[in-house]
This record gives C-alpha cells, sequence and structure tokens, in this order.
C-alpha cells in the first residue's frame, strides 16, 4: 500500500480492502523509513477492518521506541480473536542468526502456528540464548539509552550537512541524498564504502535516492558523521 510522507496510511489501507483480504500487515515501527503510527490510528486500522480480517503488527523495534503516544497493541489482541504482535530478537538482542520470534496473539491463532511449524523450529540452544536476553533487562535498558542519544545526534549532525534525514522512532535513520552526480546516493555508497562504511541500501524498497543507517558504537557514528560531511563539502 502507498505510504503517505513515508508513513503507514491507514485510511489508504481501510480504501483498499476488498471481500477478498484476509491480513493486514502494519510494521509499526517501519523498516526502512523508522515512522511509526501512534496506538489511537492502530485502534482505528482494528475497528475500521472487519473481524474475519487479520491484523498482524509486527513490533520488531518496539524496545527501542520512546515516544508517549506509542502502543504495541496488545489491547488489541485481548480484545478479540483477530489481532496479533509479533516481536524478534534479532534487534535490540541482536540475536538475528538464533531466529528467534514470539507473538502475543489469541490462543486460536497460535494453535494454527503450532500446526504449521516445523516439529523442531526452535533449537534448544536458541531457546536458552532467548531466556537469558529476556532476563538481562539491563541490556535492554542500556540499548535503548544509547540509541536515544545517539539517534537525535546523528539526526541532527546529518541535517547539519544538507542532508534530508527522516524521523525515526527506531535504531536507524533513513537519510535522503541530493538529486546530483556527485552528491547521490550512489556516490555516497561508493564514497562510504571507501571508508569502510557500509549503509543500506534502500532501492529495493523504492527508495533509490536513500540510504539507512543503523545506530552503532560512539565512535562508529562520529565516524560516519565525519565521513557524511567531507561527503557533502566535496
Ligand atoms: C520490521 C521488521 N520485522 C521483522 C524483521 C525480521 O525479524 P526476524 O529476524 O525475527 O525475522 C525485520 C528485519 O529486518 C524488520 O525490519
Amino acid at each position: 500500500m502507498p505510504e503517505k510522507n513515508l508513513t503507514f496510511d491507514v485510511d489508504a489501507v481501510l480504501a483498499h480492502v476488498t471481500e477478498k483480504t484476509r491480513i493486514v500487515f502494519v510494521a509499526n515501527p517501519n523498516n526502512p523509513t523508522g515512522s511509526y503510527i501512534p496506538a489511537v490510528e492502530l485502534a482505528r486500522l482494528r475497528a475500521g477492518l472487519r473481524e474475519d480480517i487479520l491484523l498482524v503488527i509486527d513490533c520488531a523495534y518496539a524496545e527501542f521506541v520512546t515516544r508517549n503516544d506509542y502502543d504495541m497493541g496488545f489491547d488489541l489482541v485481548d480484545a478479540g480473536e483477530n489481532t496479533v504482535v509479533t516481536r524478534t530478537f534479532s534487534k535490540i538482542y541482536a540475536l538475528a542468526a538464533l531466529r528467534i520470534g514470539w507473538a502475543y496473539c489469541p490462543a486460536s491463532v497460535a494453535d494454527v502456528l503450532n500446526r504449521l511449524r516445523g516439529p523442531f523450529n526452535l533449537s534448544t540452544a536458541a531457546q536458552a540464548a532467548g531466556k537469558a536476553a529476556v532476563e538481562d533487562a539491563a541490556h535492554v535498558a542500556a540499548a535503548r539509552d544509547h540509541n536515544s542519544v545517539w539517534l537525535p545526534w546523528l539526526s541532527d549532525r546529518l541535517s547539519d550537512c544538507g542532508l534530508t534525514v527522516y524521523p525515526s522512532a527506531a535504531n536507524f535513520v533513513l537519510v535522503r541524498f541530493p538529486d546530483d552526480d556527485t552528491h547521490n546516493s550512489a556516490a555516497a555508497m561508493t564514497f562510504f564504502e571507501s571508508k569502510g562504511i557500509i549503509p543500506r541500501e534502500t532501492g529495493g524498497y523504492g527508495l533509490p535516492d536513500c540510504l539507512r543507517v543503523t545506530i552503532g558504537r560512539e565512535d562508529e557514528m562520529r565516524a560516519f558523521a565525519d565521513a557524511a560531511k567531507e561527503f557533502m563539502a566535496g
């Protein structure tokens, strides 16, 4: 569904529902834009969908969000039989290679997932790592706090050198590059790579003039900000 200002558009989605619609997915916050819809919009989406349409809310980046009007939607799950919230250990826990995730969903949905999944879909090692990760609340708090400092810091530095930075509620920023041969996203990618920095290209998401930059360590953020400044001054 086309977005509005790179943000999930509840009205557009509701307008495109047909009798064939069975599932609506929303990534909140979204990747690679970093945008999100607030709790009231999520509730309006659920209220506007038929009862027999499953709403799947992908909250992969939920732990990073610090906005007061954000909500994952657990209340929407509790309120009926047709809403699912999915979570992952791939983001704030940095355990992507272990392939662990979970869902908060009605028992009827869990029953379907249990019948569809492979018999040994989660290894014992992955389960042990997931359990340890959930218990490590200090790690989550430290990672969120780190992101809360360096996300706005990097966004400001990049804006200062003339780049368009989209507001992000996640742990990355989407950056739009100018439309000229020396400063476009392809030139930027080549320049950053020459410095050992590898942003994420977003052409596959329909955003060929942008790159996505993940918030990393302080030294990495300083190195990226310096490189962006040098690139834009060139
Ligand atoms: C919005 C969103 N959901 C889910 C995932 C993937 O999660 P997992 O590693 O648990 O499959 C990603 C990873 O890029 C993502 O951006």
